[in-house]
């Protein structure tokens, strides 16, 4: 086992370190979560949840409102998706001028009515227009550009080897690879083997990603693929700490104590009260039923919790809840 945290990673001019990530997800890390992750520790790099490159184009309010970042939460990431070049380099200048430190573009998102309009997990199977994009946007702004991708199409079309070449060769400063399949979406493993081909393929940084569920789980992937830094998603949700507790790991094999329940309720409260600060209070009422019973996952009153956060119409009947839940 590896006994000291790999290498701080260098992405263009941003340096990741520890070079353990927040994975972007939709509906997930939005600014509130993404600073709860940092605040907690070991987290180097935090990404925004995916934006629709047409959207920021079309000027729609509601998207250029995701782009909002908190200088504590740096060095973060923000991910556009489409289909047409001028439309993601039009979308990678806004996110440039909000100031994102690196710009990320989906090649891997599995969603069906995202694949139908041919962006995200569809360019994998046309690489000469992802190629197209990559140069595209790569050339169109002065911040590091990064691709997060799956292994391929489906197993008969294995292509994150051939794609994060293109990617080197286009400029792109590092590539995250979900070792799934766009096909599989959440089913099944993550082959790790793919990772490991993706990096003896190219020299830009490579990023592992896929069922890194505890401390332990990142240190087999380093170990195993080789990859220079490890993405986590789900193993974050309700779990802000799982960074520091990597990092912990990784400098020393000590596997930290778990949470108490009472500090897990804080931090859904915390989560709560940034998250109603910093976007539309009802529309962060509705984002927090689904997100916090997550902190108490497997709790015995997680289900409870997670009934009565359904019905929630304000910020003080979630407060009441968790007061319920902490006695
Ligand atoms: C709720 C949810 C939303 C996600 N949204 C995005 C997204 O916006 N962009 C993206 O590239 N991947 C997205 N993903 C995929 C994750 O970033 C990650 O690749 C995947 O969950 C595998 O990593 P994990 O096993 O550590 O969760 C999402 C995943 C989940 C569970």
């Amino acid at each position: 086992m590896i006994t000291k945290t790999p290498a701080a990673l260098q992405i263009g001019g941003v340096l990741i370190d520890p070079p353990l990530i927040l994975a972007p997800m939709a509906g997930v890390t939005n600014p509130a979560f993404r600073l709860l992750c940092k605040r907690a520790g070991g987290c180097g790099l935090v990404c925004a949840e995916m934006v629709s490159s047409y959207a920021l184009h079309y000027k729609n309010v509601r998207t250029q409102g995701m782009l909002l970042l908190i200088d504590e939460e740096r060095p973060v990431s923000v991910q556009i998706f489409g289909a047409e070049a001028d439309v993601m380099v039009d979308a990678a200048r806004q996110v440039e001028e909000a100031g994102a430190d690196i710009i990320d573009i989906n090649i891997g998102c599995p969603v069906p009515k995202v694949v139908k309009t041919g962006a995200a997990g569809a360019l994998l199977k046309d690489l000469v227009l992802a190629e197209r994009i990559m140069l595209a946007v790569v050339a169109a702004v002065k911040v590091p550009v990064t691709v997060k991708t799956r292994s391929g199409w489906n197993s008969d079309h294995i292509t994150a080897p051939e794609l994060a070449a293109r990617a080197q060769d286009a400029g792109v400063s590092a590539i995250a690879v979900h070792g799934r399949t766009v096909n599989q979406s959440y089913t099944g493993h993550a082959d790790w083997n793919v990772i490991r081909r993706v990096k003896e393929t190219v020299t830009i940084p490579v990023i592992g990603n896929g069922d890194v569920k505890v401390p332990r789980d990142a240190e087999r992937m380093f170990r195993e693929t080789g990859c220079d830094g490890v993405m986590i998603g789900r193993g974050a949700l309700g779990n802000p700490w799982i960074f520091a507790a990597t990092e912990k790991y990784l400098n020393s094999g000590v596997v930290s104590p778990s949470p108490s329940y009472r500090d897990r309720l804080t931090a859904a409260w915390e989560h709560a009260v940034m998250l109603a600060e910093i976007i539309d209070p009802n529309q962060a009422v509705r984002e927090l039923r689904g997100q916090l019973a997550w902190y108490i996952k497997g709790s015995v009153g997680a289900s409870a919790m997670r009934a009565r956060l359904a019905k929630a119409s304000s910020l003080e009947e979630i407060r009441s809840i968790l007061d319920e839940t902490s006695r």
